[in-house]
């Protein structure tokens, strides 16, 4: 596996301004020397997110997440920390550096994911290929493309759009010579399970393929569409659209088709626009309704509006087919989005026709004349619950509907702003719907104890406030709060001492073996010995945290105070082997005399823990 260069990630963090990075997400308003929006990890009305680029970190209040630029993309974009150092090296141009004698032409990481997303490249590589072959086949793909569907050659290319031959052995032959090996094929999610047979089957044959991609941009998986030469499934006819099956990286409910260039486009003063296929997004997006995006075919989730919240849209506009199954579709939507904070307007197409067909056959004019006719949530609800001319009962059951997701809402003036709708739009005083809505909210559940079955929405610990719990976290504090006293620590202090179940004891270990054998470290170079993410996340916590309880807490006193702890512990523990060992006489090496003698040992020096003494450091800086 490559190895990034010594300090290569120092340079990163110096290279790129926080704010940079920060403000692709968030609106961010100057406050001091640092800025200051609304929480990108929690929703909130009041803005508690603070940014510090001149200290690289950022604080954010409501949620108790902190870090640096690397930690920020790891949140916002689930990545992790060596995907964070590539996705940062690849927006802001600044080349990865990796140790000499490693390559870097492996992809960087060697997990699995990694090789999957490298894999489905090659695989989108080899099916637009296939896509511009000199055959019957691949002509059969092209005519379709671009006679029937009226699509160019240039948005072939900028989608990846692809043709999987009707040859079902074609592809896993092709990844095989490639020396792909066979458990990656078994997690791509391009073929059948194998059962005795040693050829890969795929499960795309004679389609048009188009790549999913995430919202980085990475290609995820694919779906295929029927053309003429599509094998039929024996008796039965072959679906119109087959997709990837969930793989570790294909995971439905967590993409929108498009997002990774619908969110190159998007921001607050936008709407993104949802359609419900991947051809009419690419349809929208190639005539300039560039925040177009599509679920996969599935229902749609509220991980999906939460994908979109998370780059503040406007609103969002669901083009819905004017089918049954279209409109009972978007009737599902309107509380997803409500839970989630999102506006929506709803436009209906005409029955028969979709996104795509409006464009080729109206253009621009005609899809931008159904968007202006896009009726808010309230009125859509209302069209559809509502007669001409409504019946008390057909009132209250848009009651019905409405309030349990407003119910959930994080926002009260947005909630009362939708209940103030309702009743314009029912034609009824505010102060019933209100009452109503009360009502309601009264005799359900006490929202606690829904929320405790859900271990999804338990609200994470607020570090900002909190108080270090354990002695390796508070003498993790003190080493980087100053550096100094890694040295002494090293010197007297055994990593033994440390309880390795906890995060800060595995830091400690490793800071402090690294500082025995080589001398004392800078924070950086700290940093560089911690591979995992809850020991990264951790060692930033702390680094950013400030003292509030006693800002002019001795820090050398503090760390005896851990210091005495941890001995006095591991003191108590060695103590209590030796008495069993004693009591069941099981040490075999040892006479009971020595045992005895090292009992009264530990208890004496109990009484002295070492320390740490002020004189024994460098002058501060
Ligand atoms: P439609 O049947 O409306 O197809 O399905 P479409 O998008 O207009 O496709 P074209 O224009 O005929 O090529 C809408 C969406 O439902 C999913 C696909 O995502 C499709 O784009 N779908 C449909 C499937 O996943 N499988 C199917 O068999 C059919
Ligand atoms: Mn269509």
């Amino acid at each position: 596996m490559p190895r990034l260069a010594d300090g290569f990630v120092g340079e990163l963090k110096d290279r790129i301004d926080l704010f940079d990075i920060v403000s692709r997400y968030v609106q961010l308003k100057k406050s001091g020397s640092s800025w200051v929006g609304l929480s990108p990890f929690n929703k909130e009305k009041t803005p508690s997110f603070y940014v510090h680029p001149q200290k690289g970190f950022f604080n954010c209040f409501s949620s108790g997440e902190k870090g640096d630029g690397i930690t920020f993309i790891q949140k916002i974009e689930n990545l992790d920390f060596y995907e964070a150092v590539e996705y940062l090296s690849r927006e802001f141009n600044i080349p990865l550096r990796f140790q000499e004698g490693t390559s870097s032409l492996q992809p960087l990481g060697q997990s699995l994911r990694k090789e999957l997303y490298a894999l489905q490249e090659m695989v989108k590589d080899w099916f637009h290929e296939q896509f511009n072959g000199n055959n019957k086949e691949s002509e059969t793909a092209r005519d379709y493309w671009i006679n029937e569907r009226t699509f160019t050659q240039e948005t072939a290319i900028q989608f990846g759009v692809g043709y999987a031959p009707v040859d079902r052995f074609a592809l896993g032959k092709f990844l095989r010579k490639k020396l792909i090996p066979d458990h990656i094929l078994a997690k791509s999610g391009l073929f059948y399970e194998r059962k005795n047979q040693s050829d890969w089957v795929s499960i795309f044959c004679g389609r048009l393929m188009i790549p999913i991609r995430e919202k980085l941009g990475r290609i995820c998986g694919f779906t295929g569409r029927k053309l003429s030469v599509t094998p039929e499934w024996g008796e039965k006819k072959a679906p119109k659209y087959v997709n990837s099956p969930e793989t570790p990286i294909f995971l439905k409910g967590q993409l929108l088709f498009n997002l990774d260039l619908a969110n190159k486009a998007i921001n607050e003063q936008k709407d993104f626009l949802l359609v419900e296929g991947q051809l009419d997004a690419i349809r929208c997006h190639t005539e300039g309704f560039h925040t177009t995006v599509a679920p996969q075919g599935t229902a749609f989730k509220d991980s999906q509006a939460e994908l979109m919240r998370k780059s503040n849209p406007r609103r969002i506009v669901c083009l819905l087919d004017g089918d049954e199954a279209g409109q009972k579709a978007a009737l599902s939507y309107v509380p997803i989005f409500l839970k989630t904070g999102l506006d929506a307007h709803f436009a209906t197409i005409p029955i028969g026709s979709d996104p795509d067909q409006i464009l080729v056959n109206q253009g621009k004019a005609g899809l931008q004349k159904l968007i202006q006719e896009g009726q808010t949530m309230v009125n859509y609800v209302c069209s559809k619950i509502l007669s001409s001319n409504p019946t008390p009962q057909e009132k209250t059951r848009v009651g019905d509907f409405f309030f349990p997701p407003l119910a959930e809402m994080d926002s009260m003036v947005l909630c009362d702003s939708y209940l103030n709708e309702i009743s314009v739009t029912l034609g009824v005083p505010s102060s019933s719907v209100k009452a109503d809505f009360n009502k309601y909210k009264n005799n359900r559940r006490p929202v606690y104890q829904e929320r405790a079955s859900t271990p999804s929405s338990q609200k994470k610990p607020d570090r900002g406030t909190e108080r270090l719990t354990t002695a390796e976290d508070d003498l993790l504090y003190c080493l980087l709060h100053d550096v100094r006293l890694g040295r002494s620590l090293a010197q007297i202090f055994d990593p033994s001492w440390l309880d390795t179940k906890v995060v800060a004891g595995r830091i400690l270990g490793k800071v402090i073996a690294e500082i025995s054998a080589d001398g004392p470290l800078s924070i950086p170079e700290m940093e560089e010995l911690l591979e995992e993410d809850d020991e990264r996340f951790l060692f930033q916590s702390i680094i950013f945290q400030e003292n509030e309880e006693d800002p002019d807490q001795n820090i050398i006193e503090l760390a005896n105070h851990c210091i005495s702890a941890l001995f006095v512990r591991q003191s108590r523990n060695a103590e209590k082997n030796l008495l069993n060992n004693l009591q069941e006489n099981t040490s075999t090496s040892l006479s009971t005399d020595d045992l005895r003698a090292q009992l009264k040992e530990i208890r004496i020096s109990r009484k002295s823990p070492p320390q740490i003494f002020d004189t024994e450091l460098e002058p501060k800086p």
